[in-house]
């Protein structure tokens, strides 16, 4: 059998990680300032994450949700300490798109509604519920309908409200910062004026952290440089540094009930694991400061590089945009074993180094860069 082609691949084969580096089969080093697409927040193969996961193993890896698992219990009142959402419930799944997902349907049995109201260039998944969300036809096949959805410019107030009145609106759903698209920030005033407007018209707030959550902006959600609290937080990527591993962070005023929601595999003893350790690691190396600290000097860094038409996103979540296709660069950039990613944004470069990366990783990738944008302008 062969396997369904549906990915555009490099001709590299990663077999071993080294917290912000990984080596290929002929023993090549890289530079991964991608982090396997936003997942690697502790960086590759932490040894704490890699005892948590083994010790686990070797006691229970799975069982059904029909069962006490404590594991459970103790990531979730970690993950409440370490994101300031004590008084929230977290419910655990798989991935992102089943993230929002259960997010969207949380919403419509909240409030008896069911139109959404989402953004200009967004991505929430490619399940039927999150394309539907998403705002990529290319993506979408006929059956994924999209008649209750609405796709409004990001930052346009006066137009979420007018979708608003028209009247059974569940939900808005906004990424804390657009990631695929090409790292696009919602402003803080907008994000503020959103929420008061979905609170006064009981209207679902829900926040996709998928890829700007756990810590990657310098604070552990994005939104939370607007200060606002949402009623659904959804976080996927960074949550198991690779581990398969999501949840619903959820208002307290949304009431639970048997079999609202569910799944086989979410919340399972090894992906508990893996989550906690990712959460001890950010704790015990204060990553979500990393982040910020890192992240700050990379901006100076990047704003004293020639070239660069717009630098944009918050702390380790960086896009780079150029006047022109990012495509032969990102080429170069891998000839100089450096990862880097791209964005549905031809011209931009998606920057995403796992949270543990130190300065001087900054400025060898910078004078990698450098000498790349050099050759691309010749
Ligand atoms: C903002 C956002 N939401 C949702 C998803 C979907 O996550 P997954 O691929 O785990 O289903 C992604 C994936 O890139 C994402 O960036």
């Amino acid at each position: 059998m062969n396997l369904f082609d549906v990915y555009p691949i490099y001709n590299i084969e990663p077999v071993k990680g080294e917290n912000c580096y990984i080596i290929d089969k002929e023993g090549n080093k890289y530079l991964d300032f991608y982090g396997g697409n936003a997942v690697i927040s502790i960086g590759h193969n932490h040894p704490y994450y890699i005892n948590k996961i083994t010790d686990q193993l070797q006691k229970i890896s799975f069982y059904s949700n029909s069962v006490i698992i404590s594991l459970q219990t103790e990531l979730a009142t970690k993950l409440g300490r370490i994101s300031g959402y004590e008084n929230y419930n977290l419910f655990l799944c798989n991935s992102g798109a089943e993230a929002n997902e259960n997010a969207l349907k949380l919403a419509s049995f909240h409030n008896g509604k069911h139109k959404v109201v989402s953004f200009k260039n967004a991505f929430h998944g490619r399940t039927d519920g999150t394309l539907a969300v998403t705002d990529n036809m290319i993506i979408s096949a006929p059956i994924n309908t999209r008649e209750h959805v609405t796709f409004v410019s990001l930052n346009d107030i006066t137009a979420v409200e007018d979708e608003i009145k028209k009247g059974d609106v569940t939900a808005v759903i906004i990424e804390g910062i657009q990631g695929l698209a090409g790292i696009n920030c919602p402003d803080n005033n907008f994000l503020t004026e959103l929420h008061s407007l979905c609170k006064k018209s009981g209207v679902v707030l829900i926040l996709d952290e998928v890829q700007s959550g756990y810590g990657r902006t310098g604070k552990f959600f994005a939104h939370q440089y607007a200060g606002i609290e949402p009623d659904l937080i959804t976080t996927a990527k960074g949550m198991g540094n690779g581990f398969p591993i999501a949840g619903v962070l959820i208002n307290p005023e949304f009431k639970a009930q048997y079999g609202m929601l569910g799944t086989t595999f979410g919340g399972n003893h090894l992906a508990c694991a893996a989550g906690i350790a990712v959460l001890d690691v950010f704790e015990n190396e204060s990553l979500v400061g990393n982040a910020y600290k890192i992240g700050n000097y990379f901006h100076e860094c990047l704003a004293n590089v020639e070239g660069i038409n717009l630098i944009k996103g918050k702390g380790l979540m960086i896009g780079l945009e150029f006047t022109y296709p990012t495509g032969k660069l990102r080429n170069l950039l891998i000839e100089e074993k450096v990862f880097t990613g791209s964005s549905n944004n031809k011209n931009v470069l998606r920057i995403l180094p796992p949270l543990t990366v130190n300065k001087s990783e900054v400025d060898l990738f910078i004078s990698k860069l450098q000498k790349c944008l050099k050759k691309v302008e010749k």
